[in-house]
């Protein structure tokens, strides 16, 4: 049976599905709970990679090497930066960029230098899987949702960007968007893990509740998301999938 990995950056983000996963058996590995188990019929990986894209490669290198995960799916909220991308929303990365690599001029901006390449693209597959459980959930007013006083929420494809930096300023999201039209979401992880799985050739999914519009009032909305909202409903999400 396939097994695949559901990593997230936070508890709060994780810790609505670790009690669904039945015959539970947990390993630590590299100051990690590797959380190994069943989930609606899949074999499955649960585990908390910690914040920031360093953080989220070690984890990804580990599930698919020492607990030879077959795909990794990342889970978790983000920052909305495309216009209309609101907060409860979801973004199904389709593709993923490190919008903090800069080896210029050695290599183009946002290049990871030696592969030629600055985005990595989501397995199509499972991107279908995910939109599809999203209109699922989307489809029925959430009671997570309507907690936090959203009512109407949409689901988006497309690039997320990633880099080692909590965007809390309007200036730095609006600097974001002018050099990245096409970027719907930024969190800190995504792109570090889509660049680790492929260099193993595994495929990769990112899916993405917007926390915040990463602008002035970023960490007040984002801590708020995080405590009410997240772990419900990216639950309810990745069960449907
Ligand atoms: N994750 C959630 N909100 C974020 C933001 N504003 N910047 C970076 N990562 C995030």
């Amino acid at each position: 049976m396939t097994r695949i990995a559901v990593v997230s950056a936070l508890h709060a983000e994780l810790r609505a599905l670790l009690p669904l996963v039945e015959d539970r058996r947990v390993d630590a590995r590299g100051g990690r709970d590797f959380h190994r188990g069943r989930l609606e019929g899949h074999e499955v990986l649960l585990v908390l990679s910690g914040i920031g894209k360093v953080a989220a490669a070690a984890t990804a290198a580990l599930a698919l090497d020492a607990f030879n995960a077959q795909a990794l799916l990342f889970t978790g909220v983000a920052g909305g930066l495309a216009e209309g991308v609101q907060v409860g929303d979801v973004v199904v990365g389709r593709e993923l960029l490190q919008h903090d690599m800069d080896a210029s001029p050695l290599f183009p901006r946002y290049e990871v230098p030696l592969t030629g390449r600055s985005r990595f693209a989501a397995d199509a597959a499972l991107c279908a899987s995910l939109a599809a459980a999203t209109d699922v959930v989307l489809a029925q007013p959430h009671p997570a949702l309507q907690r936090f006083g959203i009512e109407a929420v949409r689901r988006h494809d497309g690039l997320v960007v990633s880099g080692d930096r909590f965007v809390s300023t309007a200036a730095e999201s609006a600097a974001l968007r002018a050099a990245l039209p096409d970027a719907l979401a930024v969190e800190m992880e995504g792109a570090a893990v889509a660049q680790v799985c492929a260099d193993f050739g595994r495929p990769l999914a990112v899916l993405r509740t917007v926390s915040d519009r990463a602008d002035d009032s970023a960490h007040v909305d984002f801590e708020r998301f995080i405590a009410d909202v997240a772990a419900e409903f990216s639950r309810d999400i990745v069960r449907a999938a």
